[in-house]
């Protein structure tokens, strides 16, 4: 895919695992139990987007879709502060949307087209992609209603992600593993790509205490190994 800009983490680790930061013109999905660590790299990532490119960002904003009403202003703060960046503009420069149903997190979406076209926009975080659709459309009988809105949701994003390239992030809480993940939103029959955007996922787990581990899977382009990472005062660190 042409023209792809990377996105840092902020973690070394993580980022050697990614090929160098999180792909504009793609999706990420964050897939882990509670507590592994997705809110809370999403929230870096929204402050890691604004620094300059030789800091590893993209000097631009992020719009953030919070489903679950765990985005957290002072957090945001804190990283910045510890990124070099000034608190109080770094909160500034996240547009927030709080969704408040699936209909609603996609018209968020449908919309979030004109907002990228006015302001300089290289980051979409969504957290959670799958919660709203699946309280919604619960047990195998609506399986197939869920799947065709996550469906169509999916592919609308991977379309702003290639037409405006940015990046998209999404998380998904799971709590198997993923050998025996079961009805993955994002992965498609026959492949990992779709149309021009791709899907990455990194599968999140915890360790002891504050320590995680990252492991790419189904993905042809990143190596099958595990690398570790904290979460501090200071953030998402090595
Ligand atoms: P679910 O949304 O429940 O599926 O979990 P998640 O994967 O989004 O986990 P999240 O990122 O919210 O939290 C991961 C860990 O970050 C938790 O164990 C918290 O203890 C830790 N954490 C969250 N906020 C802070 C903070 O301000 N300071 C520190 N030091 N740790 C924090
Ligand atoms: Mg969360």
């Amino acid at each position: 895919r042409r023209g792809i800009r990377r996105i840092s983490t902020g973690v070394k680790s993580l980022d050697e695992l990614l090929g160098g930061g999180i792909e504009t013109k793609a999706i990420t999905e964050l897939v882990g139990e509670f507590g592994s660590g997705k809110t809370q790299l999403c929230h870096q990532l929204s402050v890691m987007v604004q620094l300059p490119e030789d800091k590893g960002g993209l000097k631009a904003k992020a719009l953030y879709v919070d489903t679950e009403n765990t985005f957290r202003p002072e957090r945001i703060m804190q990283m910045a502060k510890y990124r070099g960046l000034d608190p109080q503009e770094a909160l500034k420069n996240i547009l927030y949307a709080r969704a408040y149903n699936s209909d609603h997190q996609m018209m968020i979406i449908e919309e979030s087209k004109k907002i990228i076209e006015k302001e300089n926009i290289g980051l979409i975080v969504i957290d959670s992609l799958v919660a709203h659709f699946r309280s919604e459309y619960p047990g195998r009988e609506n399986l197939a209603e869920r799947q065709q809105k996550l469906n169509h949701h999916i592919a609308q994003l991977l379309r702003i992600a290639d037409i405006y390239n940015v990046a998209v992030v999404v998380t998904n809480q799971v709590v198997a593993q993923p050998d025996v993940f079961f009805g993955n939103p994002l992965k498609p029959a026959g492949g990992n790509v779709i149309a021009h955007g791709a899907t990455y996922r990194v599968w999140l787990r915890k360790g002891k205490e504050n320590v995680r581990i990252a492991k790419i899977f189904d993905s042809p382009y990143h190596p099958e190994r595990e690398v570790t990472f904290r979460i501090t005062e200071e953030g998402v660190v090595d």
